[in-house]
């Protein structure tokens, strides 16, 4: 192109000699990108903390107060951009990225406490808000690079998502569509950052090497809109620290008494999210648990925490989760379907109890994409990423769990995984027929191995634990929620393979499997001539399930 557009006769020569220069920039450029196609899991977090260091959030009057919140911060530094959202008490904020760290401290200075009162203690946080003046407002210009993002950062309105759905091509259009709509998105990972480096910056100044990372679904690709935030509190010594060449060393202070130091230091971080952490309330101590963890709600951001210490082996569990949804663009919005599913149909619950949670659900799925079908699998088993670990990927997590795997996918040779190309529908369909024939009685689900192994007891539901293989993941799946998940498996296989018959009848697709409250997708069912199917379930499994009565009341009356 660049030959042609400049309109001067060349010679052949020079043809050849500036098209071989074109062909080398073309082919390194290419090079590059293959080599690099995957970010890795730290690259993506260090670049999320720095984002968060200069940051800050204001509670301000309105949307329309962008222009003069920009405007006043841009005489201390220079704005990068400037996202809005409202949180679930109508109050209105803005989350400002500001150029560099410095300059975001600078504005912090900058700042007034708003109370003469001396009961309340002044404190530099990132969460602030704006006073706003009377009289004329100056106005701004704003460059046209810094535009605000408005997308918001709430749950989005479930009406219109099955609208959307309804008004798909195909399922495999809707199980992306209800990925994309749904996800978690960047103003909503930038909040969570943003909690986390808030009580960083508190603890800083009372342990050395603090740093509070976001784990779980917050940061490993799973997570969608309003999804908890999982914090924990690492304070780890590093080499430095710990050099015995150093000939002054801190006299450092001892836990004493029976209780084990981090329960104490727990309660610690209890009584200083009371105190010290605006926006932190409803703060609630679970210190006897196995990982003692403090529980609060940040009110400006609308997010509930659950804050541990020294969990490390949950951040590399996360950051397994996060490779493998990085590695193939099928495999998140895949665990999406599966997850609301399971919400859906009551599987899953936000409180603990006897049933099965997300996370060992998302293991089920890596695992049903590890299998090898008749043109290979989609995933790559725990172990090959083991085998193609290096030095660098040498991790050890607390009581010396190795978390060793390879971190790099670029590392990763394309013939272990990515065989299978079938599409979200296919995979979504086999997904659902795989666990109605596994066999739970006396198999266990062990993504290291990429294939079901013996099981280890008799509890119901055994899904090894990848980072401690001795550890069931589901061992607080009772009988009854482990053959309700059979039970559901089986519904939702004979729903999906009925509505592929091409015609958008209502609740086609995944409508069927994933509305709320909705036998929708078993009236349907019925219409298109499969209730024997449904029956079938019953007399199998003898199960009085409300939603199968329902649909032999129905087919009854009419
Ligand atoms: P949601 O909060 O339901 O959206 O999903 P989540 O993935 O965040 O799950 P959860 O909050 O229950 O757990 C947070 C993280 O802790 C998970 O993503 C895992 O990394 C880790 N985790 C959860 N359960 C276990 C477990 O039984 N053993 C271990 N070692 N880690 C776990
Ligand atoms: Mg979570």
């Amino acid at each position: 192109q660049s030959i042609i557009n400049t309109g001067k006769p060349y010679s052949f020569r020079q043809i050849i000699s500036k098209s071989t220069r074109i062909c080398k920039c073309f082919s390194k450029r290419k090079f590059s990108d293959i080599s690099r196609r995957f970010l890795s899991f730290d690259e993506v977090v260090a670049q999320r903390r720095a984002e968060a260091k200069r940051s800050l959030v204001v509670q301000v009057n309105s949307e329309a107060s962008f222009n003069e919140l920009y405007g006043y911060c841009s005489k201390y530094a220079s704005v990068n951009g400037i996202h809005h959202y409202k949180n679930s008490g109508d109050e209105h904020f803005m989350l400002i990225e500001f150029k560099t760290e410095e300059e975001s401290k600078k504005v912090i200075h900058s700042c007034s406490s708003h109370q003469k009162d001396v009961d309340v203690m002044a404190l530099h946080s990132p969460f602030l808000w704006f006073r706003a003046v009377s009289g004329k407002k100056e106005a701004f210009q704003i460059p046209k690079s810094q535009l605000m993002t408005t997308k918001g950062c709430n749950s989005i309105d479930e009406d219109n998502l099955i609208e959307e759905l309804a008004n798909c091509e195909d399922v495999s259009e809707q199980i992306q569509q209800m990925h994309d709509r749904t996800a978690l998105n960047d103003l909503g990972v930038r909040l969570r950052y943003m909690v986390a480096r808030q009580i960083e910056r508190i603890f800083e100044s009372l342990y050395a090497n603090i740093v509070v990372r976001p784990f779980g679904s917050s940061v490993n690709g799973f997570g969608k809109m309003g999804c908890d935030l999982d914090l924990v509190l690492t304070n780890i010594l590093n080499e430095e620290m710990c050099d015995s060449s150093k000939r002054l060393v801190y006299q450092e202070k001892k836990c004493e008494g029976g209780r084990s130091p981090w329960q104490r230091h727990m309660e610690l971080v209890g009584e200083l999210l009371e105190l010290r952490v605006p926006g932190a309330t409803r703060v609630q101590r679970i210190l006897h648990a196995r990982v003692p963890i403090v529980k609060y709600a940040h009110e400006f951001t609308d997010v509930d925490c659950d804050l541990c210490y020294n969990n490390m082996s949950g951040v590399y569990m996360s950051e397994l989760l996060w490779l493998y949804g990085s590695l193939d663009p099928r495999v998140r919005p895949l665990t999406f379907v599966v997850r609301r599913w399971a919400q859906t149909v009551g599987l899953t619950n936000q409180h603990p109890g006897r049933w099965i949670t997300n996370f060992p659900l998302t293991l089920m799925v890596l695992f049903f994409l590890q299998q090898k079908g008749k043109d290979g699998c989609v995933l790559p088993s725990l172990k090959t990423l083991v085998q193609y670990a290096g030095k660098e990927d040498v991790r050890l997590a607390e009581e010396n769990l190795n978390c060793t795997f390879l971190r790099d996918m670029n590392k990763l040779p394309t013939d272990t995984y990515g065989q299978n190309k079938a599409n979200l529908e296919t995979l979504l369909l086999q997904f659902f027929e795989f666990y109605a024939q596994f066999d739970f009685h006396d198999k266990a689900i062990s993504i290291n191995e990429g294939v079901a192994i013996r099981k280890p007891n008799t509890l119901p539901l055994y899904i090894v634990n990848p980072l401690e293989q001795a550890l069931n993941v589901s061992r607080n799946v009772s009988y009854e929620e482990c053959e309700r998940l059979k039970l559901e498996v089986r519904n939702a296989a004979w729903l999906l393979d009925a509505g592929l018959d091409g015609k958008k009848t209502d609740g086609w697709g995944i409508l069927g499997l994933i509305e709320r409250k909705s036998t929708r997708g078993l009236k349907n069912l019925l219409k298109v001539g499969n209730s024997h199917r449904l029956v079938s379930v019953k007399d199998l499994f003898n199960n009085d399930d409300d939603k199968i009565e329902k649909v032999n009341a129905k087919r009854n009356s009419e």
